[in-house]
């Protein structure tokens, strides 16, 4: 399973990617605009440090205007992969960038209607936002087992992006369900780590071993 990284923050990219478990990396409007920079800033700094797929998203609503955008961001660097929003004009684009061997990430996915739309027009990602549904009170991990049967019977090879992740739990559930990718914020991300009897454990060792020295 992958794991990408959710932010436009560069200071917690360079600090996850010390860990050795980053993957790649997503972005949104939203998050880049926390960043204060220009998204073209933040990728080429992101890109020059994770050797990854680094998620950019458009900000067009129109076919041509994506088209034209993704032609810009795809400048960057090869490991620009093409964010589209999961619209008619989004999957139009996809279809056309998949027919020019560019990576795309479909993104605000929230059915499995949605989800096989994306796969039919060679999406390389789909991203469903589980948190997001978890916050309307429906089943977010649902959604990413629904896809991953429907991708199965059929072979379709988009790869399934795990997105809108809030917490550890949502991390294990979409590993047990199968999602190739999981992005999350940095906070997540450090929370794997975490588990209270390891720091207790290892608190034991140290005082063990330090008596043992005396
Ligand atoms: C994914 O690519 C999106 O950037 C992200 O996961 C959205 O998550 P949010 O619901 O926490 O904003």
């Amino acid at each position: 399973m992958e794991f990408f990284i959710d932010t436009g923050i560069v200071d917690e990219i360079k600090a996850a990617a010390k860990w050795g478990i980053v993957d790649g990396v997503t972005t949104n409007p939203t998050l880049i605009a926390k960043s204060g920079r220009t998204q073209a800033d933040v990728i080429k700094e992101i890109c020059a440090i994770i050797d990854g797929p680094i998620s950019a998203e458009v900000i067009a609503t129109d076919t041509v205007g994506m088209l034209k955008e993704a032609r810009e961001l795809t400048k960057i660097h090869d490991n620009v992969v093409i964010k589209l929003p999961l619209t008619a004009d989004g999957i139009s684009a996809c279809h056309a960038l998949s027919s020019d061997g560019i990576k795309t990430n479909v993104t605000l996915c929230f059915s499995a209607n949605q989800a096989l739309l994306a796969a039919k027009v060679g999406a390389t990602y789909i991203s469903p936002f589980i948190g997001r549904l978890d916050d309307l009170g429906q089943d977010g991990c649902q959604l990413i087992e629904e896809i991953r049967t429907i991708y199965d019977n059929y072979g379709f090879t988009t790869k399934i992006l795990a997105a809108s992740i809030r917490h550890p739990m949502h991390v294990r559930d979409v590993a047990m369900i199968g999602a190739d990718v999981a992005t999350m914020p940095y906070k997540a991300m450090e929370q794997l780590f975490h588990h209270p009897l390891t720091d207790r454990g290892l608190e034991q060792f140290l005082a063990d071993h330090a008596k043992s020295q005396k």
